[in-house]
């Protein structure tokens, strides 16, 4: 099979707008992933992606950041810290699930620790799934695991999820929820859905945003801590939010959450995967003609090419470009920003609430790098932290 690897930044980009390629990643995972919004092709995906962009927009983004998403991490971040000290991972995971949650229209009617678990259990079922061509596992025994999980998501939170939003629907009025499920069940005979899609694209919707956030959290705390290792110039830091973000900026350059995609030309056996083109963002991150010499380091003051955004291909390009960009990243200041009402982006507040109660790591319990993936992220991060009523405002 002739596959083709690029590494170079602009020929990535020109692939992924290239609309005879289509997505290769997930062929191997259509247990859950088939006919999601991320491996449609053409017509289909422009007119789903259409309309749940509709939801996921920055006008929304800016409320949900100001409005719904502080009370529910302070939630978090109360059970969290009753002891000082906490997982990372742990905390990235729960305060992710429910933000995920929340746009996809998943209910979760009890708000429990236990019930947060049992999302992200199903997630992790489902994320092997999608991923099932890295899988070193069984992949039948991966499948049955993913169809029992995609039932228990259905019986468990989708068929009340349902159930309220047809009842809002045919209620009417103002106080229908904004998510991507009542878009669905409004849409789905315009769009030809069938029970099956709507449960896929919920699993997926679950997953695109959690480990994505919940690892560029950690990764950014990491950043943070080895660049300033002393409590005092964290303080500083937090004192300037704007250059905060550029901090998470730049930790997204160095830690793509995809590190690949894959694409392959429309037609194409998705068996053999003839033709196939592995686009290393990873790698076109940190190339030096963009970037400079220290294309490897973290440096938030770093210049780099025009035209080239901060964070290079960490959120894609072209027609499959992340949808949750701005939730996560924020966007970017002008001169005339206001640091007091900048939409900073989920990942700035989370690391701007952490080092608000002096998060720094545990001297006691190293973090652990996960070893199960090539993606080099961490499976646990103990951090202590000052109690909620330490807490600056
Ligand atoms: C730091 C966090 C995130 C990163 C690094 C990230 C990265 C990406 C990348 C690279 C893609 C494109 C994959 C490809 O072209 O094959 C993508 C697609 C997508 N992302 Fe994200 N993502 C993040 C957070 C989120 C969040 C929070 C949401 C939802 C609330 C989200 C929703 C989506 C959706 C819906 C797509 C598919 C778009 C389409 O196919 O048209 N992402 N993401």
């Amino acid at each position: 099979m002739n596959e083709r690897v690029v590494t170079d930044y602009h020929e990535i980009t020109r692939v992924l707008a290239d609309r005879s390629m289509r997505q290769a990643l997930y062929d191997e995972g259509g247990v859950v992933m088939d006919s999601v919004l991320l491996t449609l092709h053409g017509p289909e995906h422009h007119k789903r992606r259409v309309l749940e962009f509709s939801i996921l927009r920055k006008d929304y983004f800016a409320y949900y950041e100001a409005e719904i998403f502080p009370p529910a991490l302070a939630q978090v971040l109360k059970t969290s810290i009753t002891q000082g000290r906490m997982d990372l991972v742990e905390f990235g995971y729960r305060v992710t699930m429910n933000l995920t949650a929340d746009f996809a229209g998943i209910d979760r009617p009890e708000k429990t620790a236990d019930e947060t678990e049992r999302l992200l259990r199903l997630v992790k079922t489902f994320s092997e799934g999608a991923t099932l061509v890295h899988s070193t596992r069984d992949k039948e025994e991966v499948r049955t695991e993913v169809r029992a999980g995609l039932e228990e998501l259905r019986t468990s939170f989708l068929i009340p999820s349902i159930e309220r939003r047809l009842k809002a629907l045919e209620e009417g009025g103002d106080a229908l929820p904004r998510d991507i499920l009542t878009l669905l069940l409004r849409e789905r005979e315009k769009l030809g859905l069938s029970d099956e899609v709507i449960l896929r694209e919920m699993a997926f919707f679950l997953q695109a945003g959690s480990h994505s956030t919940a690892n560029s959290m950690v990764h950014a705390m990491h950043e943070i801590f080895q660049r300033w290792p002393d409590l005092s110039a964290r303080q500083n830091l937090r004192e300037d939010p704007l250059y905060l973000q550029r901090c998470v900026h730049e930790s997204f350059r160095l830690h793509p959450a995809s590190p690949v995609a894959w694409r392959r030309p429309e037609g194409s056996c998705p068996v053999t995967g003839e033709g196939r083109v592995v686009l290393d963002f990873a790698a076109a991150n940190r190339q030096r003609d963009l970037f400079g010499e220290t294309a490897d380091e973290f440096d938030p003051d770093r210049s780099r090419a025009d035209g080239v955004p901060s964070w290079g291909l960490t959120f894609g390009y072209g027609m499959h470009m992340c949808l949750g960009r701005d939730l996560d990243g924020g966007v970017l200041p002008g001169p005339e920003t206001d640091p007091a009402n900048h939409q900073y982006g989920i990942v700035t507040q989370l690391v701007r609430a952490l080092l608000d109660r002096d998060v720094r790591p545990d001297p006691e319990r190293q973090a652990v790098r996960d070893m199960n993936t090539s993606r080099k992220n961490f499976s646990s991060y103990p951090v202590l932290l000052n109690h909620e009523t330490e807490a600056k405002s």
